[in-house]
């Protein structure tokens, strides 16, 4: 059992009120945005059947890329395909993958390797929250391989791909939701079978292994083109939240969605972030929307990163140098 008093203890010191007063006012700024078109450019992005992902698509679409859309349900990936081909005269992909299934998540990735062309932009942005816990077939949880342990999978099996490529830009869907993990990974812990589970902590502890990751695969990536960075999306309309139950539904209709922004807050960012020439060799970073902050003390932690690589490893039946 991890000794909870050293881990309050090693970040204690490093939090900074500033950090919050400053994503405070982070959250109001509106985001960048860029003109640039992206004509031709291939670009990746995971649950593109709804919010965030769907709007994201669509921009892409209207400015000129080619999708390949990574969801899990057929008939809406035809829908989409459908809107997308007709409307921007662009060639609009899906591959198939339920990301809680460890073998669906690796043919993601194994999808991605045939493509012979440049891969210019991967946005990992699928994510769940739940209000409950559930463990996958491969005995993990839920929110941790959906919104965490996929995203690492396909990026460290598309690695060498990419940086053959000499250039890519990975951007992380992420969340300031990681501040709901304060004191850090709990590596004895992970399937939340020895702590009361709850939807915010374990969407912190997803969202901050996701950050962790980032700083590992940054150190990867330097000097060869590509470049891995995670930002908030601001809090915006979506269908967040809908495997919940009733209550937690109502509750997010009455309370939550009342404070929400339109999601073009989030696909204009995501736009600018994947295109925009001021972001070009900028790596390993976190972004409020559009704006660079300061992710909490823990997801700065290298010595922690190191150890979740290999625990991510692990838990995937990958081995170091696959
Ligand atoms: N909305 C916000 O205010 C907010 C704030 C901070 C961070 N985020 C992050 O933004 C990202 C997008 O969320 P959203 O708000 O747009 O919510 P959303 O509308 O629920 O979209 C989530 C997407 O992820 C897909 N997805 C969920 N579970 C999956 C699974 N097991 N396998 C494959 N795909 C799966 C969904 O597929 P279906 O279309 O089939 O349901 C959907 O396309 C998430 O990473 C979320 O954590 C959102």
């Amino acid at each position: 059992m991890e000794n909870n008093g050293i881990r309050f203890k090693k970040y204690f010191k490093e939090y900074k009120i500033s950090n919050v007063t400053t994503m405070i006012k982070n959250n109001s700024k509106k985001p960048k945005s860029c003109q640039d078109i992206y004509q031709d450019k291939l670009v990746v992005i995971t649950g593109a059947t709804s919010g965030i992902g769907y709007a994201t698509a669509k921009k892409f679409a209207s400015m000129g890329a080619h999708l390949i859309c990574v969801n899990r349900d057929k008939e809406r990936s035809e829908l989409l395909k459908n809107e997308i081909e007709e409307k921007y005269h662009v060639q609009c992909d899906y591959i198939l993958a339920d990301f809680s299934v460890m073998e669906e998540t690796f043919n993601v990735a194994f999808e991605l390797l045939k493509i012979e062309r440049n891969i210019d932009v991967i946005i990992h942005n699928a994510g769940v929250h739940l209000t409950k816990r559930q463990l996958t077939e491969a005995g993990i949880e839920k929110v941790f391989m959906v919104n965490y342990l996929s995203s690492f999978i396909i990026n460290y099996l598309l690695k060498e791909k990419l940086k053959k490529q000499g250039k890519c830009r990975i951007i992380l869907v992420n969340s300031e939701g990681h501040r709901f993990a304060p004191w850090g990974m709990r590596f004895d812990d992970l399937d939340w079978s020895k702590r009361r589970y709850t939807g915010l902590k374990s969407y912190g502890a997803a969202k901050l292994a996701q950050l962790l990751s980032m700083k590992k695969f940054d150190d990867y990536f330097i000097g060869t083109g590509v470049t891995i960075n995670a930002m908030h999306p601001g809090a915006v309309e979506s269908s967040t939240g809908k495997e919940n139950g009733r209550f937690y539904k109502l509750f997010k209709q009455k309370v939550l969605d009342r404070a929400l922004k339109p999601v073009s807050f989030a696909s204009e960012a995501l736009y600018y972030l994947s295109v925009s020439k001021d972001l070009e060799n900028v790596s390993g970073k976190f972004f409020n929307l559009t704006t660079l902050e300061e992710p909490a003390p823990p997801a700065l932690d290298k010595d922690i990163a190191e150890r979740l690589w290999h625990i991510s490893l692990n838990l995937a039946n990958l081995f170091d140098g696959e």
